[in-house]
C-alpha cells in the first residue's frame, strides 16, 4: 500500500520560496514597486554619488554611517588585511588560465583556501565575526585582481597600502594606478552591487553561518550561488548577447526573435524589482561617459535598443533592465574581460554577505524550512539481483 503525504501539486506553496520571510534586517530594504533601494535607509542614488565602498561596508555591518575617525580605523584595517598568502597566489597562477575554467570557481576556491591560513578563523565570538568579515572583504579584492591578472598570463600585483578599495583594485588588476573617473566608477561598481535584500547568495551566506561554520564558510556558500546566470552570472551573458548582435542594425529584429521563441533575456527581470532597477539607471549615467573615452558607443547603442523593445514588449509584465544589463558594457569599457565581471560582482556583495552574517549571528537560529513529500512510503527493499 502507498501512503502518500501529499500528491503533487495539492499542497499549494510558492516555487523558490518567493515572498518567504527568511528574518528581520535592519542592512538594507529592496523596494519593488517603486525601483527603490536602501541601504539602512538611505537611498543608493545618495550612496552612487557622495559615499565610497568602505563606507558603504561600514554602514551595512554597523548600521549607521561613521565619523571620520570610524572610517580610518576600518579604512585601515581594510588595508592591513590586503595581502593573501603565496600560496594562495600560486593556486591562482597555475588554475586561473585554465581553457574551461570559470574565474568564479577559482575565486570559490582561493576564498576557502584562506581558512586555514587564518589561525583565527575558527573563533566563535561576535568580535571574530566582524573581523572575519573584514579580513574576507579586503582579500576578495585581491584575489580577483590577481584571477583577472593570472588569465592574461601576467603575474599578480601586490597591494598597494595607500590606495583606498576601489583604486587599489583597479592598480592591482590593470597594472597601473588609474585616473579619478575610473577610480571612481569602480567604488560605485562596488557600493551598487554591496547589497541587496534576501538574494539567492546572501541567503546562501546565512544559511550556512546559520549552522555555526565559520565566515569564510559562509562566504564560499554566497559565491557559490552566486556564480549561477540566473543571479550574478547574468552579467557576463548579457555582454555575450550585446557582441552576438554586434551591430545595432540587428538589434531591434534579434531581440523581437528572442521574445517571440520566449527566450530568457539575462540583464532583464527580477524577483522582487517590477520597475526600472535603479542600479541599472545609475550604471547607464555611466555607461554614457565611460562608453565616449573608451570608444565603445555601439555597445550602448545596441543596449538601448534592446531595452527599448523588452519594455514595450515586456513592461507591462514588470520586466525591465536590471543591474547586469548596464554593469557588463560599464566594466567592458573599463577594460575589463566578460568573464571576471561576476567575481567583481562578488567582490562587492561580500560587503552585504558578511554584514548580514554578523545580525544573523547576533540572534542566531539554524535555518531548517521542510519539504513537501510527495513520493511513495514504507516501500520494501528489493535486492539487486531481483530488480
Ligand atoms: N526575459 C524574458 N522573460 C522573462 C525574463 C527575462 N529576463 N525574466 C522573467 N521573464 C518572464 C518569465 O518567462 C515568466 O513569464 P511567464 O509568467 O509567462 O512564464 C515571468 O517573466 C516570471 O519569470 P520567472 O523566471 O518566474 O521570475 P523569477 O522571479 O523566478 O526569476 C530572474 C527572476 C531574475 C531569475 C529572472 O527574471 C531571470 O531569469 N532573468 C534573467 C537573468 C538575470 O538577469 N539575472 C540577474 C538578476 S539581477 C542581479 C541579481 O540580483 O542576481
Amino acid at each position: 500500500m502507498t501512503i502518500i503525504v501529499a500528491k503533487p501539486g495539492e499542497v499549494q506553496f510558492p516555487k523558490g520560496l518567493e515572498g518567504a520571510i527568511a528574518r528581520e534586517t535592519t542592512k538594507g530594504y529592496v523596494d519593488g514597486k517603486q525601483g527603490k533601494l536602501y541601504y539602512h535607509g538611505i537611498s543608493i542614488e545618495e550612496l552612487a554619488e557622495h559615499s565610497t565602498y568602505e563606507e558603504v561596508f561600514y554602514l551595512l555591518m554597523y548600521d549607521k554611517l561613521p565619523s571620520k575617525e570610524e572610517l580610518s580605523i576600518l579604512d585601515m584595517r581594510m588595508r592591513q588585511y590586503r595581502e593573501i598568502p603565496d600560496a594562495v597566489y600560486e593556486f591562482i597562477k597555475d588554475r586561473a588560465s585554465g581553457y574551461n575554467v570559470h574565474p568564479m570557481s577559482v575565486l570559490r576556491t582561493a576564498v576557502s583556501m584562506l581558512a586555514p591560513f587564518d589561525d583565527a578563523s575558527e573563533e566563535q565570538s561576535m568580535a571574530a565575526a566582524e573581523r572575519e568579515a573584514i579580513k574576507i572583504t579586503s582579500r576578495m579584492a585581491t584575489i580577483t585582481a590577481a584571477i583577472g591578472r593570472a588569465r592574461r598570463g601576467l603575474a599578480p600585483i601586490h597591494p598597494d597600502f595607500n590606495l583606498p578599495h576601489a583604486a587599489n583594485f583597479l592598480y592591482m588588476y590593470l597594472g597601473e594606478e588609474q585616473d579619478d573617473f575610473m577610480n571612481r566608477l569602480m567604488d560605485v561598481l562596488l557600493i551598487l552591487h554591496a547589497d541587496h535584500g534576501c538574494n539567492a547568495s546572501t541567503f546562501a551566506t546565512l544559511v550556512v553561518v546559520s549552522t555555526l561554520a565559520d565566515m569564510y564558510s559562509g562566504v564560499v556558500g554566497g559565491i557559490s550561488a552566486l556564480k549561477g546566470p540566473l543571479h550574478g552570472g547574468a552579467n557576463e551573458r548579457a555582454m555575450a548577447m550585446l557582441d552576438e548582435i554586434g551591430d545595432e542594425e540587428n538589434a531591434e529584429a534579434w531581440i523581437l526573435d528572442a521574445i517571440a521563441k520566449k527566450k530568457k533575456i539575462m540583464g532583464f527581470g527580477h524577483r522582487v524589482y517590477k520597475a526600472y532597477d535603479p542600479r541599472a539607471r545609475i550604471l547607464h549615467s555611466y555607461a554614457e561617459e565611460i562608453t565616449r573615452r573608451a570608444g565603445t558607443e555601439h555597445w550602448l547603442r545596441i543596449a538601448s535598443i534592446i531595452e527599448r523593445v523588452m519594455i514595450e514588449k515586456l513592461g507591462a509584465k514588470g520586466i525591465f533592465p536590471n543591474v547586469d544589463f548596464y554593469s557588463g558594457t560599464v566594466m567592458s569599457s573599463m577594460g575589463v574581460e566578460r568573464k571576471l565581471f561576476t567575481p567583481i560582482f562578488a567582490t562587492g556583495r561580500v560587503a552585504g554577505w558578511t554584514a548580514h552574517a554578523v545580525e544573523q549571528l547576533k540572534d542566531n537560529r539554524i535555518y531548517r524550512p521542510r519539504f513537501i513529500y510527495v513520493g511513495p512510503v514504507n516501500v520494501a527493499y528489493t535486492p539487486i539481483d531481483e530488480r
